[in-house]
């Protein structure tokens, strides 16, 4: 018989994680251009947390509340990234069907805090989704999927070649691992900072040199990049990474995870799913939690340091 209701977690207001608390709704209703997701896992992302707290300056705070919600987000349930099973398609769906494997992000549509979501197939800003290859759980997905789309979109814009020398700043985050695992596998060598803890984690992926940014705040003299990807974003700052930026070629090129929004892109996931598929990436957990335990979860992730990603377990 088919469910009726279903877990979720509603977000009733901005503010600190105890804004979260799980409920039983409604299952979504799919059109005839949906398709209708049985979610495995979802992710506490750092979108998540921003989307959550609203804590950002006002000059990003402003437009982002017209956006999603001026006194809470107008779309209750939140979650960015999601795993699952395809469970049912409208008449019009044509790539995919039910049973297939499936990662992808909801964007603006949000919602994958949640036992089942509908989803159109075709890219926009409320979603994209690709086939899920094997082995990989449900759960590692989820970090293929945000810290894969983040880190290929910003390097791609380097033409990055073999023997180049490229430095990952914020090397241990979700895009971060990704980000040292593809600039190894393109030929480069890739000097990655991160805290000292994480050290032998980057390494493990394939950093050449690994920089601790809490006690180092210049970088070596004499060291030159070609690229450097700032995987941490814009809001965090410190003198080492000014002094990265110095160290950079003639022509070398800086690029931060916040130059642009990020792009949702089938085609993007289809490459990560090669990828993953190849052993070229290997996605990165940190730790896992219920549905029950979204707002320790939240609590854990808005400390800033994770590392790789961290998965909400649904319907394991
Ligand atoms: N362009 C877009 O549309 C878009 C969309 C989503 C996200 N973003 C950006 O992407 C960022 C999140 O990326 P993510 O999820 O990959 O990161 P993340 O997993 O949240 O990164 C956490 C890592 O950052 C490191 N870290 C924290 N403070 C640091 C500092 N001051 N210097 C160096 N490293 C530091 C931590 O390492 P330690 O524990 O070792 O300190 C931790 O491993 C967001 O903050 C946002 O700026 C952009």
């Amino acid at each position: 018989m088919e469910k009726k209701t279903m877990r979720a977690v509603r977000c009733t207001g901005y503010g600190q994680p105890d804004v979260l608390e799980p409920v039983e709704v409604a299952v979504p209703a799919y059109g005839k251009s949906e398709l209708r997701i049985a979610v495995k896992a979802s992710a506490v992302t750092a979108s998540d947390i921003f989307i959550r707290s609203s804590a950002l300056p006002l000059a990003f705070k402003i437009p982002m509340r017209l956006m999603i919600g001026i006194t809470r987000p107008r779309r209750s349930i939140l979650g960015l990234v999601f795993t699952g099973i395809v469970e049912s398609v409208g008449s019009e769906i044509k790539r995919f069907k039910p049973g297939d494997r499936v990662f992808g992000m909801t964007g603006f549509r949000l919602g994958a805090y949640a036992e089942y979501l509908c989803l159109n197939e075709t890219d926009s800003k409320a979603g994209a989704m690709a086939i899920l290859p094997d082995g990989i759980s449900f759960e590692e997905a989820t970090a293929a999927a945000y810290g894969g789309s983040l880190a290929l979109q910003f390097m791609d814009r380097g033409g990055i070649h073999p023997d180049q020398r490229v430095l990952v700043y914020g090397a241990s985050g979700t895009s971060g691992t990704v980000a040292v695992q593809y600039a190894k596998y393109l030929g480069t060598h890739v000097t990655a900072v991160c805290s000292g803890r994480n050290s032998e984690l980057v390494k493990s992926l394939g950093a050449d040199v690994v920089v601790d940014y809490t006690v180092q705040e210049q970088m070596e003299p004499g060291s030159q990049f070609d690229f450097m990807l700032d995987s941490v974003g814009k809001f965090k700052h410190s003198k080492l990474k000014e002094s990265c930026r110095k160290c950079l070629r003639k022509n070398g090129m800086y690029a931060s995870i916040d130059d642009s929004a990020l792009v949702l892109s089938s085609a993007m996931l289809d490459r990560i799913a090669g990828m993953v598929s190849e052993g070229i990436i290997k996605p990165v957990l940190d730790r896992t939690y219920s549905l029950d335990q979204i707002v320790e979860a939240h609590e854990y992730v808005q400390k800033g340091h994770k590392r790789g990603g961290v998965a909400i377990v649904i319907n394991p």
